[in-house]
């Protein structure tokens, strides 16, 4: 094995390397690993309004419902069983992470995958099938358990193999999927539930099995990142691969560089306990961050909730469902443009743009809302330009979210993090994600009970915070090679103090 040395890195590197059709077809294989995740997003919120699932499993909600002609607008569907189907996944896939984190950087991005795909599979089946409440809850943990899995290894591995001066793009085929998952889901239910017998949701539900398969049979075809094989002890079967995906032959700077890191990463024996380290703070910091601020942008409350959001302003229920596959495309179309623009525009102006356009359509929403609606929650009748309003700002909400923080959210944490710490810190990520998304699913509709259209105040607020915090503290990513990305914290007005103060910080940049 060659010598590593030791030089400050220049922060200038450009790898030989083009956008192959091997590497374009494998990052939209991988990216499938995204449809599960978005699939299953987008069928819990119309499934738990059908009413033959309501009179089956929450018989209790479903009575509430038909009878409770007293409560204000705002309160007719919180209901904490009801939320609890959606949320309890979120809960698993937390728990998961940590279990995911082990296999990512022991056995692979590819074998984490694999577990995911069948542990989701394992669960949509359940849950098509089930015939009781315990039924629908050991599913719903199994399709978390997956997502943990899923979630922890696709975006590691689409980061990995793409060459840096497309990372963005191809990365965020794995939101794109996520996206075209919801709106599956979205359009699925308004046909399942049309289905005479009320047997329509099984459909719904059980369906999660077709996106399983997809990325459980991509896992076994996929090839194994180089950067994974590195990590693993497999140099030279790396660095024929890397010469494939790249379709270059002289591949030499980029393997010696991810062999470097790989040396470097070999030293860490914790590398939970290593993200603690001074030096680590500003991925620690992001790990954190990024995810808990894409959750409190409000994001999921459409998403989860629009049928249930949409009925509230006044729609029927069929309106209601239609409303939520328009707001489904708006987010695929919104989506494809930040693929285009990611790495030309870069992050951080995606992350500012997408703020001030959510804040602006949050605000709007509110304010129509609260004219309506007022405190009290009684709207007496409500003229159809107004339902046309409010649907259209939060279409406007939707595309800023889906071409910044949608994407963003899962794209810088996957590229900032140096291979030593990479798995444990991307498992923070997801679990902050989660936890954040638990949390939300949890607690929207009894804070649309209490905090009425303020609620939409709630979130704007957060916006402002975490747009200020991109402007001051992230670092424009765009155009740097992944295992390069230091110089970018280096170069920091703030990051610069955390990882210049440790005086064993050197880079490992070349193989002499
Ligand atoms: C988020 C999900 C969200 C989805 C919407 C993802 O990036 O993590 O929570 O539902 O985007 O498209």
């Amino acid at each position: 094995m060659p010598a590593v040395g030791i030089v400050i890195g220049n922060g200038n590197k450009e790898y030989p390397g083009n956008l192959t059709t091997y590497v374009t077809i494998t990052c939209i294989v991988a990216a499938m690993g995204g449809l599960i995740f978005g699939y299953d997003i987008g069928i819990s919120g119309g499934v738990t309004t059908m009413e033959s699932f309501q009179k089956k499993f929450f018989p209790s909600v479903y009575e509430k419902q038909k009878n409770d002609h007293e409560s204000s607008q705002y309160c007719r569907f919180d209901s904490v069983s009801l939320t609890l189907f959606t949320s309890s996944l979120y809960l698993a896939a937390l728990c998961s992470c940590v279990v995911a984190s082990y296999v990512t950087r022991k056995f692979g991005r590819k074998l984490s995958m694999l577990v995911g795909g069948v542990l989701f599979c394992a669960g949509a089946l359940l849950n098509g099938f089930a015939t009781a409440v315990w039924m629908l809850i050991v599913g719903r943990l199994l399709l978390g358990f997956g997502i943990g899995f899923t979630n922890q290894s696709v975006p590691l591995y689409l980061s990995e193999m793409a060459p840096y001066k497309y990372r963005g793009a191809l990365n965020i085929g794995f939101q794109l999927s996520i996206s075209i998952g919801i709106l599956v889901a979205n359009v699925l239910n308004f046909f399942f539930s049309k289905i005479r017998g009320g047997w329509g949701w099984r459909l719904s539900l059980g369906g999660a099995v077709v996106p399983a398969l997809i990325i459980t049979v991509g896992s076994l075809i996929l090839p194994d990142t180089p950067n994974s094989m590195i990590e693993r002890g497999q140099f030279e079967k790396a660095k024929t691969k890397l010469r494939k995906i790249r379709g270059v032959d002289n591949v030499d700077d980029e393997i010696n560089d991810l062999i470097a890191a790989s040396e470097a990463s070999k030293l860490v024996e914790h590398p939970w306990r290593n993200l603690l380290q001074r030096k680590y703070r500003p991925h620690l910091t992001m790990a954190i961050l990024i995810p808990s601020f894409q959750q409190l942008t409000g994001i999921n409350v459409i998403m989860f909730y629009a049928p249930v959001l949409f009925q509230t302003i006044g729609f029927g229920s069929d309106a209601a469902l239609m409303s939520a596959v328009v707001t489904g495309l708006v987010n695929v179309g919104a989506t494809v443009v930040s693929i285009y623009g990611v790495d030309k525009w870069g992050r951080r102006f995606l992350f500012l743009e997408g703020g001030v356009q959510m804040l602006i359509s949050q605000v709007a929403v509110a304010a129509a809302i609260g004219a309506k609606f007022g405190v009290d929650g009684n709207p007496g009748v409500l003229p159809k330009w107004y339902a046309i309003v409010v649907v259209l700002f939060i279409c406007i909400y939707v595309a800023a979210f889906a071409w910044s923080w949608g994407p963003l959210g899962w794209l810088v944490p996957s590229e900032i993090f140096p291979l030593e710490i990479r798995s444990a810190a991307q498992s923070l990520t997801v679990s902050m994600n989660m936890i954040f998304t638990f949390l939300i699913a949890q607690v929207f509709l009894m804070m649309l009970c209490h905090m009425k259209f303020g609620l939409f105040i709630f979130f704007a607020f957060f916006v402002v915070v975490m747009s200020i915090f991109i402007y001051m503290f992230l670092p424009e990513t765009r155009g740097v090679p992944i295992e390069e990305m230091n110089q970018v914290w280096r170069s920091h007005w703030y990051w610069s103090k955390f990882v210049d103060a440790d005086p064993g910080h050197v880079e490992m940049g070349k193989i002499h």
